[in-house]
């Protein structure tokens, strides 16, 4: 793939979009520890991000990528200042009337995450959900990380949170092939696999349209070990990088399922 708006995170490949947006609404969480519904694991995730961050009232806040706001809008109502920064328009679009719904002011922005360009602005910075790894190079990797300090304040801290952990999967404990109900009535099947070679998890949803044909769109994200994510972190020239296995601080371990990072400027 030679240009940005064939890569499979691009707007007009629609992996990201009205397709992405369907496929996240299951009945059923996508952990494997807990059953919870797109609102619930809401609620658990900005809880907890507020639970590891030690945040004053009203603190700047960057959601990168924000998605459809989720988490931006929970916390805009919890009195945080919100900037929810994403390159997906669609995902926007549906941000905003619900941050409107909701009544929550939230500076919403689209712009993709390699080319950020904020300084010293935020008092934190979040990556909820899966959100790190997406471009194909470690290189441009890194440069996301890197605007994510350049983002914060002197002492901002930054939140990495993932449901993928590689020791987990390496254990065989990671879902592979599942179909998950949809709370719309439809089915989506989520076929994945790591590869050890090139470190990614390359995988494909499966959609039925309307007239009942598949819609099948491909990913591919390099997955980070904790001691990879932390070494990048380090050189982006974060200090205090601390690993999380859940939302409670229980510390980082190879049979957890989730992996969230906790970093100061
Ligand atoms: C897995 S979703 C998570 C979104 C949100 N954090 C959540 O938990 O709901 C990843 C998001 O990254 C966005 N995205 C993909 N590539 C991007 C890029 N290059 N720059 C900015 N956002 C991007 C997508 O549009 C999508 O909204």
């Amino acid at each position: 793939m030679s240009n940005n708006n064939q890569k499979w995170w691009s707007e007009e490949y629609g992996f990201f979009g009205d397709f992405y947006m369907e496929g996240d609404n299951s009945k059923e969480g996508y952990r494997v520890a807990e059953k919870q519904n797109l609102k619930q694991r809401t609620l658990t995730e900005v809880d907890g991000v507020l639970h590891l961050l030690d945040l004053r009232p009203k603190s700047k806040i960057l959601d990168c990528p924000t998605g459809y706001g989720r988490h931006s809008i929970e916390l805009a109502k919890r009195g945080f200042v919100v900037t929810g920064s994403d390159l997906n328009s669609k995902h926007l679009a549906v941000a905003k009337k619900e941050a409107e719904k909701n009544s929550a002011k939230i500076k919403f922005v689209k712009e993709n995450m390699l080319d950020l360009n904020y300084d010293s602005e935020f008092d934190a910075v979040i990556n909820m959900f899966y959100s790190f790894g997406f471009f194909e190079s470690d290189e441009d990797n890194s440069k996301v990380l890197q605007n994510f300090f350049k983002a914060l304040k002197p002492n901002g801290q930054f939140l990495m949170h993932t449901d993928v952990n590689i020791p987990f999967i390496q254990a065989g404990k990671y879902k592979h092939d599942e179909t998950r109900a949809l709370t719309n009535g439809n089915a989506l099947r989520i076929v994945d696999k790591y590869d050890p070679v090139t470190k990614r998890i390359n995988g494909f949803w499966i959609l039925k349209d309307e007239n009942g044909e598949e819609i099948k769109k491909e990913y591919s994200v390099r997955v980070y070990t904790k001691e990879e994510f932390i070494d990048l972190c380090k050189r982006a020239g974060f200090r205090f990088c601390k690993a999380y296995s859940d939302w409670d601080k229980k510390p980082y371990s190879e049979d957890s399922e989730d992996m969230i990072i906790v970093a100061m400027k």
